[in-house]
């Protein structure tokens, strides 16, 4: 199905439609391009409604049943909570919430904010440097490395693959990767059996809620999703958050001149350029009817987060950044029971990581004009291929 979020010219910018467009046709056919056809939200309050309807299934085993796909994704990858329904998607959350707490993300801050400082150490004040290949690439992933508890030495393959996974328009590669790191997870958890430690990965192994516990398969399945799941969407959110800063002189020069105020800013730059700009797919089971639009049983349903995002209805003025406004009601993590699970880990690392850049790079600035500026061609995520900055000091 044709997806305008995903088009090249809006991929420049996140709205697929003017404001008008979102307000007055929120839900709308999206025609096939050869494939099935599928519906679009872009309206704030169907979104909502839409990621929070339980006829909106996620169960992709479901809808691709029968269906001759050729793809071979490792089932540990194609099968995740993300891609299940109550009552399954039900218990494999509450085994992640239990291990995943709001404890373990603010442990983390100091591991976190010295990662941060190595990262940008060696910066040379005043010269050109790639803020997405020297910061937000390497922050996150090094960050749910250590949740997870992946050897230092791992990384830069669990990093190749992770990237590998959400290469756009090369499903082998895509396929081949999903196995790759399948077969690792399953290696690192048989390890961690072996020798038990405290990390995340240690605990969702010792996860049980009454008699029930992970199965393996689930366990590798939960390891891979969290490692993927947290890697791109921070690093695209960091990234997209910078620039918008760095379009608004006005913006930028209120955060630098009190950086106590990213925490508070954070929510708006979410909602402004959100990193993940369409929800993961779902399908109808029933006939539903969303902002007054008749959608059919059986065919796919896709959330723009950015577009609704961006949604005058619900967010005047939608287009202008405004750091003072309340925008704690975005759609960027989602809604919902499939709401992000790493949102708050999410937060943490973006927020250590503007501040850092904005305390010790107060003059920092576009190092190349804005149309300049190349988006990756994936899927879903939107974000920049590079963000060449002049890291100056005043
Ligand atoms: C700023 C960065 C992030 C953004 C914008 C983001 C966004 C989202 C969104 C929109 C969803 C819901 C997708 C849907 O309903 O189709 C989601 C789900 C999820 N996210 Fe994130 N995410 C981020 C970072 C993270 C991190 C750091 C982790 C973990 C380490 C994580 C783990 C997950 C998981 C496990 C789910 C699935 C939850 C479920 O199915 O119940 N995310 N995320």
């Amino acid at each position: 199905m044709t997806d305008p979020t995903q088009e090249p010219r809006t991929r420049q910018d996140p709205s697929p439609d003017s404001p008008a467009m979102r307000s007055t046709c929120p839900v709308r056919p999206a025609p096939g391009s050869g494939e099935r056809p599928g519906y679009l939200v872009t309206g704030y309050a169907e979104a909502r409604e839409a990621l929070a309807d339980s006829r909106l299934s996620k169960d992709t085993a479901v809808f691709f049943a029968g269906k001759g796909s050729r793809r071979r994704l490792h089932p540990a990858v194609a099968h995740t909570m993300l891609a299940a329904d109550p009552p399954r998607h039900t218990r494999l959350r509450r085994l992640v919430t239990k291990a995943f707490t709001t404890g373990a993300v603010a442990e983390l801050r100091p591991f976190i904010a010295r990662v941060t400082g190595e990262l940008l150490d060696p910066w040379p004040a005043g010269e050109p440097f790639d803020v997405v290949a020297g910061l937000a690439v390497p922050l996150p992933v090094i960050v749910i490395c250590e949740l997870l508890g992946i050897p230092p030495h791992d990384r830069p393959q669990v990093q190749r693959w992770s990237g590998q996974l959400f290469a756009a328009g090369r499903p082998d590669v895509v396929d081949a990767a999903s196995h790759a790191m399948a077969e690792y997870m399953t290696g690192l958890i048989a390890a961690k059996r072996r020798d038990p430690g405290d990390s995340l990965l240690d605990r969702l192994v010792a996860a049980r809620d009454g008699d029930d516990h992970l199965s393996e398969d689930e366990l590798v399945s939960l390891a891979v999703l969290l490692l993927v799941a947290g890697h791109e969407t921070t690093t695209h959110t960091l990234g997209n958050a910078l620039l918008a800063l760095l379009q608004d002189p006005a913006a930028l020069g209120r955060l630098v001149a009190d950086p106590d105020g990213v925490p508070a800013a954070l929510d708006e730059l979410l909602r402004f350029d959100s990193a993940v700009s369409t929800a993961t797919f779902r399908f109808t089971t029933e006939p539903v009817t969303l902002g007054g639009t008749d959608i059919p049983a059986g065919v796919p349903v896709l959330v723009a987060i950015g577009a609704a995002n961006r949604d005058p209805v619900r967010f005047p003025d939608p287009d202008r950044l405004d750091l003072a406004r309340d925008a704690s009601a975005h759609l960027a993590f989602g809604h919902g029971i499939h709401r992000c699970v790493g949102a708050p880990l999410a937060r943490a690392e973006t927020e250590i990581a503007l501040r850092a850049l904005l305390t010790r790079f107060p003059g920092i600035r576009l190092a190349v004009p804005p149309d300049e500026l190349k988006w990756r061609p994936t899927r879903l995520v939107r974000g920049l291929e590079s963000l060449p900055v002049l890291a100056s000091t005043r």
